[in-house]
């Protein structure tokens, strides 16, 4: 099993470049299988095991898929030939029933596993599956499966009952080669959302609105492969200035759009963090203290709720009393693994009420989801003594070499390999013998 060992009370200091938006990756890596002339060659994909996974259950249904030897990503749809996403894969990851929209658009059928991904509550995928039915698609669900089946995609006009982001992005998937006109009310307003329209009008699709509550898809007869490249990382971004917020320090950090942070920068700002906006980059300057902040996570370009665990963490040892509330899913499980470093947390239903510690202390924890494992990794760079964070595999998902990018700023972190389980088996069996 492996762990990260954090020793604490080391300032950050020093410049660190952010990598490609996973959640704008995810949708663009599949959409890209749209095309059927040409292929499409990806930029600024960031290496982390959620992409890994998207590309290996493309090419489980046929696609092309590789990365070349400078790190672009290559994606042919042309040869996509199975309707069927496999289990194994689907369950890990919930972006991955943005393969359901593209296999309703390019075969007609699909057969897409209900998707897992992180524990954070009930992740329900009713709304995509409305919207595919409303488009014409007959759905079953069937032994935890989506079976889904048309002639054709037809053009609808689509209520979302809440702004989803995955209901969107599935959506505008599906709308782009249908017949007709799509309508989307309610939309998700996120960068990843216009990130993704660029990207299909770049290959011919026809998309106006992406940004706004209403986005508009003329449904086209083909699309081509393009070469693009990806937005920033925000969420990464925004745990970088969570973690110089908590560690202190002075860090600069690159490929980023201040833009799409505007509201993280606007709170951060008012715990005493001065920040600096540059060209594509921003510079975090940490004051001796911060001051304790309310916070409401909502959909862009509110407060977003990948920021909120890493915020949590940071507000751990401010001066004052934070209340953070979160709107957007059931996310408060890692505060018992902050409480065990000394935090002084009480959750309320959606409500959590920080008093500030003086300091807070090493100690073994684990990650309950991924954005639980950055608030774990920056209350560990905040803390004194030894951090040792286990659930690895879960902070692999959505970041490229966090640690590696932390030591560049001077933290003291490094990733051990332990004995896994089945060590443990060898030596029972060697007292055994
Ligand atoms: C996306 O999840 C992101 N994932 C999440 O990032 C992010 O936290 C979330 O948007 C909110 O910004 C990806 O982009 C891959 P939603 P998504 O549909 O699309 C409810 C991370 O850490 N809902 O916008 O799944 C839902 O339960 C991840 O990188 C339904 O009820 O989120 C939630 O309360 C975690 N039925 C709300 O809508 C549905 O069919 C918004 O969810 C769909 C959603």
């Amino acid at each position: 099993m492996a762990r990260l060992l954090i020793e604490g009370g080391q300032p950050l200091s020093g410049e660190v470049v952010v990598s490609g938006a996973k959640n704008s990756a995810l949708p663009i890596i599949v959409a890209a299988a749209l095309a059927t002339e040409g292929k499409s060659v990806l930029n600024n994909i960031p290496r982390d095991s959620d992409v890994g996974t998207i590309c290996l259950i493309l090419r489980s249904l046929g696609v092309e898929v590789y990365f070349d030897s400078e790190n672009r990503l290559h994606i042919d749809g042309r040869s996509l030939n199975s309707y069927q996403a496999p289990y194994d894969l689907v369950r890990k990851m919930r972006a991955s029933f943005y393969t359901a929209g593209l296999l309703l658009a390019r075969l007609g059928k699909a057969e897409v596993p209900l998707p897992g991904g992180c524990a954070i509550g009930s992740r329900p995928v009713d709304f995509h599956i409305r919207g595919f039915t409303q488009m014409g698609a007959e759905v079953i669900i069937e032994h935890g499966f989506m079976k889904a089946q048309c002639k054709e995609l037809i053009g609808t006009n689509y209520y979302i009952n809440r702004s989803s982001v995955g209901t969107t992005i599935n959506l505008m998937i599906a709308a782009s080669l249908a017949k007709g006109t799509t309508v989307l009310e309610n939309c998700a307003k996120e960068p990843e959302v216009v990130d993704l329209a660029i990207f299909l009008n770049g290959m011919g699709a026809k998309i106006r609105g992406a940004g706004t509550d209403i986005i508009r898809i003329e449904g086209v007869e083909s699309l081509k492969g393009i070469e693009y490249s990806i937005i920033p990382d925000r969420i990464e971004a925004g745990t970088y200035i969570f973690a110089t917020a908590a560690a202190g320090g002075d860090v600069v950090i690159k490929n980023v759009v201040a833009e799409h942070l505007r509201s993280p920068i606007i709170k951060i700002e008012e715990t005493g963090v001065i920040i600096e906006r540059g060209d594509n980059q921003i510079r975090v300057i940490a004051p001796e203290k911060l001051k304790a902040i309310d916070v409401e996570t909502a959909p862009y370009p509110g407060f977003p709720t990948d920021l909120q665990q890493p915020l949590v963490a940071a507000m751990c040892t401010a001066e004052g009393t934070s209340v953070i509330r979160e709107n957007i899913f059931d996310r408060f499980r890692y505060v018992d693994e902050l409480r065990r470093m000394g935090a002084d947390i009480k959750v309320e239903r959606e409500t959590a009420i920080i008093r500030g510690v003086p300091q807070l202390t090493g100690a073994p924890v684990e990650v309950t989801d991924l954005r639980a494992g950055a608030a774990l990794v920056i209350a560990g760079l905040a803390a004194t003594g030894i951090t040792e964070i286990y659930g690895l595999d879960i902070i692999d998902r959505g970041y490229e070499d966090l640690e590696g990018k932390l030591r560049g700023l001077g933290a003291r972190i490094t990733r051990e390999e332990t004995r896994n389980a089945y060590d443990i088996f060898e030596q029972i069996e060697k007292v055994n013998a």
